[in-house]
């Protein structure tokens, strides 16, 4: 079997890592792969977002499934025209991944399905913008409607704030056309879960939910990032709470999208808002989350590649469910110095011999081989995985082992899953 994964990051690796050990046997290709996944997989030239090249190099090698790990890809059609070309592919339409690349479709999506989610109105026009903070207040939150790289959402404390969001993406066009159209929305409060159902379209399968922590700094300070780390499982995810989220969230989007005449197929994710009034849904991904990937998959004991297959080959879903290994895991991202904002490139990288083992794995994300050396190459550089039997014990192990990766300039968060942490120390 061939497999092509599209992408080059943490969740990629993660991915390469799973498909893997589903299938040992299997090719691997995977588009331009990062310094950890060169290893385990042949490498392909080009770039994920050039979709009809792509196409064409998985007809030419009889790729027998591709997996789209990025939302870039999806969100310009690559399952489409993967699937003109009669090729199995693991993802959504365009027209489905506009769950993602559109936050105006995804909110009247939610609205006209009944999906509980936070009030909002969305604007073109600068001035009804304005207005429309002016009259609800503060605290509000401010989106850019299309893909803005996880940096389109300001939750802002004041009017003031706001105000200077709408015209900086209105006005100045900050998000470029991402930001032509925005929504504007009630500030919600409460512990965010990252859920995610693999999907035929109108059966799912949902994983162990899983928490992120999106600001920069210990004690969820600084600006956003694109996730500094995550653990799994979170102990508030119930399993009557993951049968509410199916039920109240995930049944009624895919059956709106299927009237819409856009199945959704692929992974869906959910970033949900556990509020005092309920499940909310902050908003909706057509992928697999980073890093949140990192810790989902290392605890999937039974077959992804099952899963992914059926799927990308149109077959139904009915009846299947995932099977979890025991235990805790938490990853811890090692970002390189000034990340978010601008850092350095291109600085050596030291992983100590027998830092890897079967619990600890090291996803490279931003990493490259240079002359046979690993160096780094993007903001978020690796996430440290660790696998224990509590949590406890995973989240020590991750950060002590992300702690001795050195390169200059490297950081990393020292406090993932603090909330699970401080639940276990209540109860
Ligand atoms: P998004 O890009 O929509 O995922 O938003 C990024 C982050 O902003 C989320 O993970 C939340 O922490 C926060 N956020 C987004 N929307 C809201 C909201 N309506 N209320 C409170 N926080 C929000
Ligand atoms: N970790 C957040 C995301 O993948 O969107």
């Amino acid at each position: 079997m061939r497999i092509l994964i599209v992408g080059n990051g943490g969740r990629e690796h993660a991915l390469l890592w799973k498909l893997k050990r589903d299938a040992p046997n299997a090719e691997f290709f995977a588009t331009r792969p990062n310094g950890g996944m060169a290893a385990h997989c042949q490498p392909v030239a080009l770039a994920p977002t050039d979709v009809e090249a792509l196409s064409g190099w998985a007809a030419a090698h009889r790729v027998d499934l591709t997996v789209v790990g990025p939302e870039a890809p999806l969100a310009s059609g690559i399952v489409d025209r993967f699937r003109a070309k009669g090729l199995p592919v693991f993802g959504p339409t365009k027209a489905a991944a506009r769950i993602e690349a559109s936050k105006a479709f995804a909110k009247d999506l939610m609205r006209g399905a009944g999906v509980p989610t936070a009030e909002y109105r969305t604007f073109t026009n600068l001035e009804g913008a304005e207005a429309f903070i002016r009259e609800r207040g503060a605290p509000i939150v401010v989106k850019a409607s299309g893909l803005a790289a996880g940096k389109g959402a300001v939750v802002c404390p004041t009017v003031e704030e706001a105000l200077t969001a709408v015209r900086s993406m209105l006005g100045e066009l900050e998000f470029g056309e991402a930001g032509r159209e925005i929504v504007i929305e009630e500030c919600m409060q409460g512990e965010e879960l990252s859920v995610f159902a693999v999907t035929d379209g109108a059966h799912c399968v949902i994983l162990v939910p899983a928490q992120d922590h999106k600001r920069v700094g210990d004690g969820d300070t600084g600006p956003n990032t694109g996730g500094m780390g995550a653990y799994a499982p979170v102990s508030l995810a119930t399993p009557e709470l993951i049968e509410r989220a199916h039920a109240q969230v995930f049944a009624p989007t895919l059956a709106a999208l299927a009237k819409e005449g856009a199945p959704f197929t692929g992974l869906l994710y959910a970033g949900l808002m556990l509020t005092p009034d309920g499940i909310r849904v902050v908003e909706f991904n057509c992928r697999f989350g980073d890093p949140e990937t990192q810790v989902v998959l290392p605890l999937l004991e039974s077959s992804l590649l099952e899963l992914i297959a059926t799927v990308a080959e149109g077959g139904s879903l009915a009846g299947r469910r995932a099977r979890q290994r025991a235990g805790a895991a938490v990853t811890t991202v090692v970002a390189a110095g000034g990340y978010p904002g601008t850092y350095e490139k291109g600085r050596s990288i030291d992983i100590p011999l027998g830092l890897e083992r079967d619990d600890l794995i090291v996803f490279h994300a931003g990493t490259e081989l240079r002359d046979g050396r690993l160096v780094t190459a993007g903001g978020r550089v690796l996430a440290v995985t660790a696998l224990a039997d509590t949590f406890p014990r995973a989240a020590d192990e991750s950060r002590a082992a992300a702690a001795r990766i050195a390169f200059e300039g490297a950081f990393h968060r020292t406090d993932i899953g603090w909330r699970e942490r401080a639940r276990l120390e209540t109860t």
